[in-house]
């Protein structure tokens, strides 16, 4: 193996640069050339490539985002797009692709190895939600700025008296949510993969009120419901002035944690000494600090075990 490609694909989150510094890096050591697709499968599609070298990729690491870009590409979906990628990698000379995302992605890349292309993933979405990994680039950082941002609004909860419903990201996942919830203290989680008794959550905020304590964090996570709904429903039950906040993509950027720069780092070195292995078709993932591979066909088909330590550790320290 002589060349190599690299891309970030799908939700961008922090650690992405320093993912794409390690694969360069190691594989410039290993005597490989390395191209950058821009725009994840959109730049495969369209032969949108950088050369990378290693000044290339020097002072990204604690950079956020992606600087190759990151897209979401319906046309590689289609049998005529994973043609026409296939057709420029092999006309780019490049005989290996290590592809940088989400569960979507990885689907991509598996696209790719059933046509008998070499390709490695990893795992990367602030989402925590793909299988065969403790932890996916990005999510460190995510839960950091959003504990950062809960401190804030808890000062001003405490100030006016006020019941505030924040809404994290995660998709399906409320990994985000009672990590976040647990790590400042929130009076409740709200996740998709337990059931909530609203009805239950007022009366408890309701007593709580009643004795005085009469400001509250109550985090929701984007796929377990309104947060404006559940605000007025607390709102009409207990008369408690709330708001809601919306962390939004806030949570997908800024500087990288030390746990993301470290795992990227590890990860991107790690793909590239796969695919010199003759390996393809897997992903890179860490499980109790070590690193696996592991089919991404195994990978996309198995629903990530929930968090249930989290989610029951979150509810017993709440109200
Ligand atoms: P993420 O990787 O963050 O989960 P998406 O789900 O949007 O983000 O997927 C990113 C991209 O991966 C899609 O826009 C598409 O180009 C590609 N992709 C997703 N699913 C498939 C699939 N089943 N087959 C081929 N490509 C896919
Ligand atoms: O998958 C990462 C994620 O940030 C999810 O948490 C969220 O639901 C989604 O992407 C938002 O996507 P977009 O950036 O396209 O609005």
């Amino acid at each position: 193996m002589k060349k190599i490609g690299v891309l970030t694909s799908g939700g961008d989150c922090s650690g992405m640069n320093a993912t794409i510094r390690s694969a360069v890096r190691t594989a410039l050591r290993m005597n490989l050339t390395v191209t950058g697709f821009r725009k994840g499968f959109a730049g495969l599609i369209k032969g949108d490539t950088l050369p990378l070298d290693s000044r290339a990729v020097s002072g990204i690491m604690h950079r956020g985002g992606t600087f190759l870009q990151s897209a979401r590409c319906p046309e590689f979906r289609t049998p005529e797009g994973q043609r026409t990628a296939l057709d420029n990698l092999r006309r780019l000379g490049i005989e290996g692709l290590v592809v940088i995302g989400g569960d979507g992605s990885l689907n991509g890349a598996l696209a790719l190895h059933r046509h008998g292309f070499p390709v490695v993933g990893i795992p990367a979405s602030i989402d925590n939600d793909i299988a065969f990994t403790d932890m996916a680039i990005g999510v460190d950082t995510a839960l950091n700025n959003i504990i950062y941002a809960v401190d804030c609004i808890k000062d001003t909860a405490s100030s006016h008296a006020r019941a505030f419903v924040i809404e994290v990201m995660g998709r399906n996942s409320g990994y985000l949510a009672s990590v976040s919830g647990i790590a400042t203290g929130a009076e409740c989680v709200i996740v998709p993969e337990t059931e909530c008794d609203l009805v239950q959550l007022c009366i408890q905020l309701r007593h709580r009120y009643q004795e005085g304590r009469d400001n509250a964090i109550i985090i929701v996570a984007e796929g377990a419901g309104e947060a404006r709904t559940i605000a007025d429903t607390i709102k009409d039950a207990i008369g408690f002035e709330t708001r809601v906040t919306v962390l939004g993509h806030y949570q997908r950027g800024g500087a990288p944690s030390v746990f993301d720069r470290l795992l990227a780092s590890r990860f991107g070195k790690r793909a590239v000494e796969l695919l010199l292995e003759g390996m393809s078709g897997v992903m890179v993932g860490l499980s109790c600090h070590n690193l696996i591979a592991t089919p991404i066909e195994e990978v996309v088909k198995t629903e990530k075990r929930p968090h249930e330590d989290m989610l029951q550790l979150a509810e017993m320290l709440g109200i």
